[in-house]
C-alpha cells in the first residue's frame, strides 16, 4: 500500500465499527503499537499500556462488559436533541453505528485496551488549590493517554485498518480489569476495536472552523477562517 500522507490519514480517519473477520498480522499492531508509543505523554513518564486483545474468550469477555455498559448509555443518543451540526441521516448513522458496536465489540479481530498507571497525588503544588489540583490531575491523566490513542487512529488509517475510539466500557471498567488481569493501580481509557473495515474511510465531517477558530480572546473570529 502506498504511504498515505499525515493530512489524508487526519481527513479520512472516520470511526468504523464494522470489520472483517479477517485477522491483523501481529506485525502490522506492532506498527500500530510503535506509532501509540511516539505520543508525549505528561513529564515524559510512558505510563502506558496496550492490551492487544485477539484470544476469542478475551475478546467475547471484554465485549460483554463493553455491551452492558452501553446499555446504560443508550437512553442517552435514543433520546438527545439531534446536535445542531449533524445531519439528520449522520445522526441516524451515528446510532445504528454506535449501536451496532454495544452487541458486536467482541467481532473485531483485534481488541486493544489503552491503559495508564494511575499517579498519586502532587503534595507539592497543593497550594495553588485543591480545584487546580484535580482539575491539573484529570487533564495530565487523559492527555498523557489520549495522544497515544490518536496515534492509534492514524497509524490504523495508514495501514488499511478501522478503529475507533470507544469509552463505553469505563462504566463497567472492573468488569474489563478482572477479564483481562488488569492490576489494580491500573486505570482504562479506550476499548479500540481493530480490523479491516467493512465500510470506507473518510472523509470525516466537522462544525466549520469559522465556528470554533478565535483569535486572541473569545468573541473574536480567527479570519482566515
Ligand atoms: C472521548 C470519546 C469517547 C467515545 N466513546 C465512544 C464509545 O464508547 N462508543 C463508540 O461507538 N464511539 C465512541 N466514540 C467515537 C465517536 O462517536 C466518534 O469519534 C464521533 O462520532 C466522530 O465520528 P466520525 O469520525 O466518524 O465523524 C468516542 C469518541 C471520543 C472522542
Amino acid at each position: 500500500m502506498a504511504d498515505l500522507g499525515v493530512f489524508e490519514a487526519i481527513h479520512t480517519a472516520r470511526a468504523l465499527r464494522r470489520f472483517k473477520p479477517d485477522p491483523v498480522p501481529p506485525e502490522i499492531i506492532t506498527r500500530v503499537l510503535e506509532a501509540a508509543i511516539c505520543a508525549p505523554s505528561g513529564g515524559n513518564v510512558q505510563d502506558w499500556y496496550f492490551v492487544v486483545v485477539t484470544d476469542p474468550e478475551q475478546r467475547k469477555r471484554a465485549g460483554a462488559a463493553y455491551a452492558k455498559a452501553s446499555l446504560s448509555v443508550r437512553p442517552f443518543y435514543e433520546n438527545r436533541p439531534r446536535p445542531e451540526h449533524m445531519t439528520e441521516a449522520e445522526e441516524r448513522h451515528l446510532r445504528s453505528s454506535g449501536f451496532y458496536l454495544h452487541e458486536h465489540m467482541a467481532d473485531a479481530p483485534v481488541l486493544l485496551l489503552v491503559c495508564g498507571r494511575r499517579r498519586g497525588p502532587r503534595p507539592d503544588i497543593t497550594n495553588l488549590g485543591a480545584n487546580a489540583l484535580a482539575r491539573m490531575a484529570v487533564a495530565t491523566a487523559c492527555a498523557s493517554i489520549y495522544p497515544a490513542v490518536q496515534n492509534v487512529i492514524l497509524a490504523c488509517r495508514a495501514l488499511g485498518l478501522g478503529t475507533v475510539l470507544t469509552t463505553n466500557h469505563i462504566l463497567c471498567e472492573q468488569e474489563v480489569k478482572d477479564a483481562l488481569g488488569i492490576p489494580d493501580d491500573i486505570d482504562t481509557y479506550a476499548l479500540m476495536p481493530i480490523g479491516y473495515p467493512v465500510g470506507k474511510f473518510g472523509p470525516v465531517r466537522r462544525k466549520p472552523l469559522a465556528a470554533v477558530a478565535l483569535h486572541n480572546r473569545w468573541g473574536s473570529a480567527w479570519p482566515s477562517a
